[in-house]
């Protein structure tokens, strides 16, 4: 199945442009296939020349044309960009918003029609082609609709499909997710510092861990506290270091934690 004959981005900042990408480099679009608006012209520039991808001159001809339409403006924009397209969309493309914290029907409206809507919450790995997004389906959008968006957000990693009720939970979890890994990673570093390690080789040390613990829990099917087991011999030194997190609650505090941060996704989709 081809992914779209054209995709019209609308913002190329951070998202837009890991999206193109990795649109571009995995092959799934060709840079002709791809046109881009953004109010920023030395961004619209930069993202043209180094990815050969063809712009427009505003949002609305870039809606006129486009088959699917990715939002990537930050949500405080979304209404203003909708208002913009709206009388452009006879043509009933596929309207992907990646704009965190905008329900459906808040587009919907936006828009004034019914056209087929897609919601994505990337994350912001999708930078290295190592992310994860969400996509919730719209009620215009169909399984087809479903099968574009997915195809679009592999070239950035891993795709999963919840229904919209699900997104709150998503943002906490995932989209929130690099920031508690990092500081974790940025803790960790620092206690290598504090042992006497040299920083460069401190964080060595805790990235590559990262990525292969990630790794070695993706590639079994074993529970990840089965991998934590392997690695505390009795009486050892990781066991040592596990009753300090226990006794310092860490399991409680990244639970609230994550609930804390979806209780405030849900409150900024109400308002
Ligand atoms: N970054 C993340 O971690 C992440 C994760 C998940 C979802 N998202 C979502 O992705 C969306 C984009 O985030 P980002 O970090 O890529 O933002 P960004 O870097 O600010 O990029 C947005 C781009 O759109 C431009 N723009 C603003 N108003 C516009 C308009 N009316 N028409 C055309 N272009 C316009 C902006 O220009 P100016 O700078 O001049 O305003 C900017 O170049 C957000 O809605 C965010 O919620 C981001």
């Amino acid at each position: 199945m081809s992914v779209a004959r054209n995709v019209g981005f609308i913002g190329a900042g951070n998202m837009g442009e890991a999206l193109i990408k990795g649109l571009v480099t995995s092959g799934r679009l060709k840079a002709d296939q791809i046109r881009v608006s953004d109010v920023d012209t030395t961004r619209l520039r930069s993202v043209e020349a180094t990815y050969k991808v063809l712009t427009a001159a505003g949002n609305s001809p870039l809606a006129r044309g486009a088959e699917v339409i990715i939002l990537a403006v930050k949500p405080h924009h979304v209404e203003g960009v909708l208002a913009e397209i709206s009388g452009s969309l006879d043509h009933l493309p596929l309207v992907i918003s990646i704009a965190a914290g905008v329900p459906l029907a808040r587009l919907q409206n936006g828009l004034g029609r019914p056209v087929p809507l897609i919601r994505v919450m990337p994350n912001t790995p999708a930078l290295v082609l190592a992310g994860v997004s969400a996509i919730a389906a719209g009620p215009q959008a169909g399984t087809e609709h479903v099968a574009v968006a997915r195809l679009l957000f592999e070239a950035v990693g891993r795709v999963v499909e919840v229904p919209e009720s699900a997104m709150d939970a998503v943002t906490a979890l995932s989209g929130s997710g690099p920031a508690y890994l990092f500081l974790v990673m940025e803790s960790l570093i620092d206690a290598g510092v504090l042992l006497g390690l040299p920083r460069a080789v401190a964080r060595t040390l805790v990235i590559q861990t990262a990525l292969g613990s990630a790794k070695l829990l993706d590639a079994t099917e074993a529970h990840p506290g089965a991998l934590k087991d392997q690695v505390a011999s009795p009486g050892g030194t990781t066991i040592h270091g596990l009753a300090v997190l226990e006794r310092g609650g860490v399991r409680g505090l990244l639970i609230d934690a994550v609930a804390a941060a979806a209780r405030r996704s849900e409150e900024m989709g109400m308002r």
